[in-house]
């Protein structure tokens, strides 16, 4: 079967065709990263407006480098949920248009069970159930994936997700947007021992909080400047990733060791992270644990991983009608009966 994605809920335009939820044929992806770094984050009105002007040419790209043609296409699928809405609306819409104007089913996806699906892509045997981490720009989870669309939700943010964290630090040290590439970046020659930033305080056993680390890094910066002293930039961005990808790192594979989990996975933009991917590495091996994460590519956001999923939401049944409407927030596990 093959799917066409459609993903626009923050700053990339991204569609792809994805068979049977694991072979991807095409994945093509326009970002409006660069200019939204103009900004020191993502503009939402900037982004839909993208997003409409893209939208099309990136959908005929996906075809064309699919080599298929839209009447080979079974199903077009799209992240109605969650994300900026504006942006989100222009995707369904799209993807709505292309549907039923090509007569074909049209398959709504969550964004973070996407995230997940990118799992699928680089493991083909890869099978729930497996505990992931999914840490985005706007989530940090930790769930346990029951089925392909049943997920149980152990663990969450309690304040900022990690990307976001990543970013706002990465504004404090003027390193620029995304976040998370330029503080590691910046972190390459850097002592990670050098600043002493704090393990936030949290309540429940597999939540996480950032705030608190973002606003320890914003006082080393603060207190330097009343000081008139010089901080060491690829100091404090080595300190902060090594804090936060150690946080991660531990919440994850005590929730592991907790629930008996015999495959970890990780997921979500975070998920590129080097340090983070080595520290599950250790901490997975030591655990006699399976480790599996995303390529590299398939980490941010891209409509391969929506299709991945959209195969699984088909299957399960999981169609829209003409009725479909995008959201801003949807926790991972909702049921789709509650959105009739
Ligand atoms: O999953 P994603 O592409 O979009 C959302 O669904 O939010 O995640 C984007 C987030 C951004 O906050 C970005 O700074 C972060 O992922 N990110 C990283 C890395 N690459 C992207 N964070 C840490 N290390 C990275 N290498
Ligand atoms: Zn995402």
């Amino acid at each position: 079967m093959y799917i066409l994605g459609i993903e626009s809920s923050c700053d990339e335009t991204a569609v792809a065709v994805v068979r049977d939820g694991r072979e991807v044929l095409s994945s093509v992806i326009a970002s409006s990263a660069a200019e939204q770094n103009l900004y020191g984050g993502v503009v939402p009105e900037i982004a839909s407006r993208r997003h409409i002007e893209n939208i099309s040419a990136t959908a005929r790209l996906a075809l064309e480098q699919a080599n298929l043609p839209l009447d080979a296409i079974d199903a077009v699928a799209v992240t109605f949920a969650p994300g900026l809405i504006g942006a989100v609306l222009v995707g369904v819409n799209f993807a709505k248009g292309l549907a039923f104007g090509a007569g074909k089913p049209l398959v709504p996806v969550h964004h973070l069970r996407g995230h997940v699906a990118a799992l699928y892509l680089a493991h083909p045997d890869l099978k729930p159930p497996f505990l992931c981490m999914v840490a985005s720009g706007g989530h940090s989870h930790i769930v346990r994936v029951e089925d392909y669309t049943h997920f149980q939700v152990l663990g969450r943010t309690v304040d900022d997700a990690a990307g976001e964290a990543f970013d706002k630090v990465s504004r404090t040290l003027r390193l620029g947007y995304p976040g998370g590439p330029a503080v590691s970046k910046a972190a390459l020659s850097g002592n990670p021992k050098a600043y002493k930033l704090p393990v936030p305080h949290v309540e429940g056993r597999y939540n996480v909080s950032f705030s608190g680390l973002k606003t320890a890094v914003l006082n080393v910066v603060n207190q330097a400047k009343m000081k008139d002293e010089e901080i060491s930039v690829p100091d404090l961005a080595a300190s902060f990733e090594w804090r936060i990808t150690e946080i991660l790192a531990d919440k994850l594979l005590l929730a592991a060791k907790d629930t008996g989990a015999d495959t970890i996975c990780l997921a979500g933009g975070v998920g590129a992270n080097h340090l983070l991917r080595s520290q599950l590495e250790e901490g997975a091996k030591k655990m006699g644990a399976r480790l599996c994460m995303p390529e590299l590519k398939y980490c941010g956001d891209n409509a391969a991983m929506i299709a991945a999923q959209a195969y699984y939401e088909y299957l399960a049944g999981n169609i829209a009608g003409p009725r479909l409407n995008g959201l801003a927030t949807l926790p991972i596990d909702y049921s789709p009966a509650e959105l009739d």
